[in-house]
């Protein structure tokens, strides 16, 4: 017994005293509450965490701590820890000194209104949450889990990155964690909250996982920091402005949302993860409703204003038709001229992506295809429905999307919707011209149900810019361009030439369109597609 005993104080380094002190338990006999007791004990210290001076400073910064932010994002109760006793094994640079219980990170499952998920919660206070090759074994130890049983897995990261006591062992570590988020990948949902520091190569790991979601003001993320940046391009930044949540949200687009603060981040998270599936294999769940699917919106009849230049809100369309006008939106602050994120219809989750006229008239550019493209193959990864609404004059000219690529950017667009077998229904509510036509989930991509509204106008580009082309020879006489403008629109800017091809399955009244979209997802629930045979595509990155 006592040697038992011994060999677990040494191993985990509490060390000779609690050794000393069970040995005197044990010469007098120890009874079984004092060994419940030292559960207990042992327990107390490892929730401490690095102890009350560091969770004040961590307090005194606006932010939980690991444990405060594990016990909101869970259901009450839920949350059972692995891995609580782990410590590290470094004994350079006197680390055989500076062990603490959970090394870093609390790691475990619980569950979210009663869904399964996995959770780390890095520990700020112990070793400023620095990555050993302990720490991300338990980080490991629940990615792996969460791959084998079909749960998602959500990180809360708060680190100074690579352990640098550990040298090249937490490097190694951290290539871990990668690998496994690789293998994740598709197969369960993955979410990062950044809720604190998160530099250099750490970043990589959220940056490869589903969404990421910030803190304003207390979170930031950056291969290299501000004093690197300013040695090797003389560039003065602060931390802030060089990976803050607001450069990430309208900058980068490296984050899908952020927070006002801890407590918002967590609830909001509780939010999304509602809307999606427990992993590749199973559906999203149903959410009771209260709203009825064949609910008229006679506004509807008005959205589109008459003038054809003048813009108009989507949202209003989306929300509109979502179940209690609820609308979850991934990268709001980014490339406005899309709208992405989650609707129920009926109960299940779909995923909206709808252009919006209000901003660059709803054009595609390259950062929309990107922002789009991410998300259709979420969608699709994860058997989630799309609904696509579309308003597009179609790609965004100019020498900035060309040299950035926008060949390249716009084909990852058309990819993700080309790929995808998920049900797809889209509804077009004004113009629609060229390339953009087919990439926003026409017919021509196996889309399932195409809607248009009357105003749907179907055509290789406007009037007036078709003329020009057309009629370069007449461009001088401006009556006879007037009547070749309305010879043209008379033609195309309508959906019935789309629909007398097919192209378009009905033309719907906009009133109806809740309704009509709601049925359409219905009559797919059983739809079964499937794609040749691959190892993987090659999709335009
Ligand atoms: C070990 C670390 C640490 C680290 C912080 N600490 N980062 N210990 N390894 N990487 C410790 C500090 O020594 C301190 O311990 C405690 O955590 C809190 O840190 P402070 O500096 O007091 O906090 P703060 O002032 O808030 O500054 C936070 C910080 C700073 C900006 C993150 O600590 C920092 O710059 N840390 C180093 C960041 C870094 O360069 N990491 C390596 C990046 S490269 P005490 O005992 O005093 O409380 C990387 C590569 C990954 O991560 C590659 C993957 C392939």
């Amino acid at each position: 017994m006592v040697c038992k005993y011994a060999k677990l104080c040494f191993a985990t380094g509490a060390g000779a005293a609690m050794f000393a002190q069970i040995i005197v338990r044990n010469l007098g006999g120890v009874s079984m509450k004092d060994i419940l007791q030292e559960l207990e004990d042992r327990r107390t210290v490892a929730r401490a965490g690095g102890g009350a001076r560091r969770v004040e400073a961590q307090h005194a910064k606006g932010k939980l701590t690991a444990r405060e932010r594990v016990e909101l994002l869970l259901d009450e109760g839920s949350f059972e820890e692995f891995d609580m006793f782990v410590q590290h094994r470094c004994t350079d640079f006197g680390m055989e000194e500076n062990r603490h219980p959970g090394d870093g990170v609390i790691t475990g499952w619980g569950t979210i209104n009663g869904r399964m998920v996995y959770v780390f919660s890095q520990d700020f206070t112990v070793l400023g949450g620095s990555v050993s090759e302990t720490h991300a074994a338990k980080i490991c130890k629940i990615m792996d889990m969460a791959i084998q049983n079909g749960a998602p897995v959500i990180g809360m990261n708060d680190s100074g990155g690579a352990r640098i006591q550990e040298g090249v062992s937490s490097l190694a570590a951290y290539g871990e964690v990668f690998q496994r988020n690789i293998l994740a990948s598709g197969v369960v949902p993955q979410i990062s909250l950044i809720m604190g520091p998160c530099a250099g190569g750490a970043v990589y790991s959220p940056a490869m996982t589903d969404f990421i979601f910030m803190v304003k003001d207390s979170s930031y993320m950056f291969v290299t920091g501000p004093d690197v940046v300013k040695t090797v391009t003389n560039e003065v930044v602060t931390a802030e402005e060089l990976g803050g949540a607001s450069t990430h949200t309208r900058k980068s687009s490296v984050a899908d949302g952020a927070s006002e603060n801890d407590v918002e981040l967590l609830a909001e998270t509780r939010r999304l993860f509602d809307f999606l599936p427990l992993n590749n294999r199973e559906k999203a769940p149903v959410r009771p409703f209260f709203d009825d699917p064949g609910r008229v919106e006679m506004s509807l009849d008005t959205l589109v204003p008459d003038n054809p230049n003048q813009p108009y809100d989507m949202k209003e369309l989306i929300l509109k038709i979502a179940d209690e006008g609820d609308f979850f939106e991934i990268q709001k602050d980014f490339a406005g001229n899309i709208i992405c994120g989650f609707i129920r219809l009926e109960g299940q989750t779909v995923g909206v992506v709808a252009n919006q006229p209000m901003v660059l008239a709803g054009c595609l550019d390259i950062d929309a295809s990107r922002k789009a493209a991410r998300f259709v193959r979420f969608c699709d990864a994860f058997e989630i429905p799309i609904l696509t609404l579309v308003d597009v004059p179609g790609f965004l000219p100019g020498t900035g999307q060309e040299y950035g690529g926008v060949i390249k950017h716009g084909a990852k667009l058309l990819f993700a919707y080309g790929e995808a077998t998920v049900p797809k229904v889209t509804v077009l509510t004004r113009k629609t011209y060229g390339g953009a036509y087919v990439v926003m989930s026409s017919k021509h991509l196996r889309g399932d149900f195409n809607y248009a509204w009357p105003t749907a106008e179907v055509a290789v580009m406007g009037a007036k810019g078709a003329v020009e082309i057309l009629y370069r020879s007449e461009l001088g006489d401006k009556d006879r361009i007037a009547a070749r403008v309305k010879e043209y629109e008379d033609r195309f800017a309508n959906p019935f030439v789309a629909a007398e091809k097919g192209f378009i399955d009905e033309v719907i009244m906009p009133h109806s369109t809740r309704r009509r979209v709601a049925r359409a997802f219905a009559s797919l629930r059983g739809k079964k597609q499937a794609n040749p045979w691959k190892k993987h595509d090659n999709i335009p990155l």
